[in-house]
């Protein structure tokens, strides 16, 4: 049997498993939005002392390693999640380390001069987080916000190690039934591949109806 008609019995099923990819992939994108933007609001409050070390943790070991703690470690403590709900889990609170790093380098890079003509003008300090700080801030994390809900995407396959059957399992099952791992992996690779890339083709359209004169 040939690439093609490889392609034509198996691709399809295999394609099929983008669903389970995406829901996971937006539902953990969208937990680690939220937390993320707590972890920022925290880091400039005392709360920082636990916002930092979280990130820092977070971001110093392996998402691999923090799904196994969730799904296999947390039950030894009476914690048990069922495998979708641990690796949403797993996911969301990891992006959420790399999410709160996305706002604060942007909101440290809004030129100070703006803070402080703002300021002159009588610009409450909340004033000018929320017409001079945010608005700007946001539209600048959009580019990189796009780049984070594409790595979400790739590293959600690593919910094949515990057994939820999503893009990456359903090529391990093909594999496996049809000996034929090359391909089988290959269709994996390139269902990901069409995807991430439009995702990331799309970010660069948004970028440049955003653009911020005086930012490149
Ligand atoms: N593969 C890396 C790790 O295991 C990256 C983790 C996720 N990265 C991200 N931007 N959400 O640590």
């Amino acid at each position: 049997m040939d690439f093609l008609s490889f392609l034509v019995e198996y691709g399809p099923y295999i394609a099929g498993g983008i669903v389970v990819t995406l829901e996971l992939s937006v539902s953990s994108f969208l937990l680690g939005l939220v937390l993320g933007v707590i972890l920022l609001g925290l880091s400039t409050t005392p709360g920082k002392i636990v916002a930092r070390p979280y990130i820092e943790i977070v971001r110093g070991t392996p998402l691999l390693v923090q799904i196994l703690l969730i799904y296999f470690g947390l039950p030894a403590l009476g914690i048990k999640f069922d495998a979708m709900t641990s690796i949403f889990l797993a996911l969301g609170l990891n992006s959420a380390a790399y999410q709160a790093e996305i706002f604060r380098s942007a909101v440290k890079s809004i030129p100070e001069v703006q803070i402080l003509s703002a300021e002159s003008l009588g610009f409450s300090g909340y004033q000018v987080y929320r017409y001079v700080v945010l608005p700007q801030a946001l539209r600048i994390s959009i580019p990189s916000l796009v780049n984070e809900f594409v790595t979400v995407i790739k590293e959600s396959s690593l919910a094949s190690v515990i057994g939820i059957v999503e893009l990456t399992r359903r090529g391990e099952y093909v594999a496996s039934y049809t000996y034929r791992a090359l391909e089988a992996y290959l269709v994996v690779a390139l269902v990901y591949f069409i995807v991430c890339y439009a995702i990331s083709h799309s970010s660069r359209r948004i970028e440049k109806a955003l653009k911020i004169p005086g930012y490149t």
